[in-house]
């Protein structure tokens, strides 16, 4: 076992100062080892995104680092989720690649899973990217996909006994994309703006963001609803502005309510190098089946060529099982790139 020591590190208020430095150092950590996961960094992320969303006050979380040879080896996190019944908590752990095989996973996994015991939490869950290579599989208990039974991060957690309990797809779009953006079926309207949400949509908004807790495939995964108001969203808009990313929004618009019934977001860095990619992608069960999804999905890659073009590519993450949502995106264009995990174990 390697001589390491894990600390907890505080969310900076800032960037600037040894605190932020010490967070972009772990952030630079943070890209190095999902860049050997994924083969590229085209997932990595600035301190300021990253700041930004750990900053949640809805999904409060505890970071831990090893530090081991004057520099930061591995971090681990500890999550919970708004509107959680104190059930389950997510728990993960990343050492970078030179590191590995030495206990600093399991030390820094530990730290995290003693606040869920500690916690009185009866599961708790964990997700890993998985390699693309090739061999064993464990299949998704959904029936849909499947995670290398030899990657890193499958042993790793069979080891510590969880049991895989969703799959998602990570899909790329290469830019330009050709998709012409179809007409609105009849008692519907686009919607649209760059940047936060507009006051007489913040209440719209909260619902959308509330059924993506729900209304989405969610295989065995322990999770809660969330509970989504008006400050909710302004609160995550204010985050979003220090960022320094440019966020677009494509809604419709149920005329007959004039109240949003699908939405899709899409988010890149100023640096046009960089991928872009589609976050949360919503139609209220009541407004299936009439192509929203393919409307606002469409109609926002065509926002993002207007007000953010050169990008190289777009990606998104869907459950393997959400055939709807990729039959929409498969047919935009997408092709799969990579596979995420979601684990389960009890602590009972
Ligand atoms: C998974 C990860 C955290 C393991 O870190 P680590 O420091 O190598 O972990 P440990 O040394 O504590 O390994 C603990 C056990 O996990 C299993 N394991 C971990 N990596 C393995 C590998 N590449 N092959 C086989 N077993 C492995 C083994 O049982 C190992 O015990 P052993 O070395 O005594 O056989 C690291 O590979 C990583 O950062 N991967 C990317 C992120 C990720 O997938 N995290 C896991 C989900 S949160």
């Amino acid at each position: 076992m390697t001589d390491v020591t894990i600390e907890e590190m505080p969310l900076p208020a800032s960037l600037d100062g040894p605190e932020g430095a010490a967070f972009a150092e772990m952030v630079a950590v943070r890209n190095e080892i999902e860049a050997a996961a994924v083969g590229n960094y085209d997932l990595a992320e600035t301190p300021a995104v990253i700041l930004a969303q750990n900053s949640n006050p809805y999904e409060p979380l505890r970071l831990f680092v090893a530090r081991g040879d004057g520099r930061i080896v591995g971090r681990s996190l500890h999550e919970l989720q708004s509107g959680d019944d104190l059930r389950s908590a997510w728990v993960t752990a990343e050492v970078l690649p030179e590191f590995r095989r030495r206990g600093i996973g399991t030390q820094l996994f530990e730290r995290a899973l003693e606040i869920a015991v500690a916690d009185g939490r009866s599961i708790v869950q964990s997700f890993a990217m998985h390699s693309m290579m090739g061999g064993d599989r464990i299949d998704s208990p959904t029936g849909f996909g499947s995670v290398p039974r030899d990657d890193p991060g499958a042993r790793f957690l069979a080891a510590k006994g969880f049991e895989l309990a969703q799959v998602d797809r990570m899909s790329r779009l290469p830019l330009p994309s050709g998709r012409e953006v179809p007409d609105a079926p009849p008692g519907y309207e686009l919607e649209q703006w760059v940047g936060a949400t507009p006051e007489r949509r913040l209440g719209d908004i909260a619902a959308l963001q509330q059924r993506m807790s729900t209304d989405v495939p969610l295989g065995e995964t322990d999770h809660q609803p969330e509970l989504w108001d008006e400050e909710r969203v302004r609160d995550l808009d204010r985050r979003r502005l220090s960022e320094g990313r440019h966020w677009m929004i494509t809604a419709a618009r149920h005329v007959a309510s004039d109240s949003l019934v699908a939405f899709t977001e899409l988010v890149t860095a100023h640096d046009t190098s960089r991928p872009a990619f589609n976050n949360s992608t919503l139609v209220l069960h009541e407004h299936r089946g009439r192509r929203l999804g393919m409307l606002v999905k469409a109609a926002n890659l065509r926002l993002l060529k207007e007000s953010a073009p050169g990008h190289p590519s777009v990606y998104t993450w869907n459950a393997e099982e959400n055939r709807h949502m990729l039959d929409v995106n498969e047919a935009i264009g997408f092709v799969p790139v990579g596979y995420e995990g979601s684990w389960k174990r009890s602590l009972a």
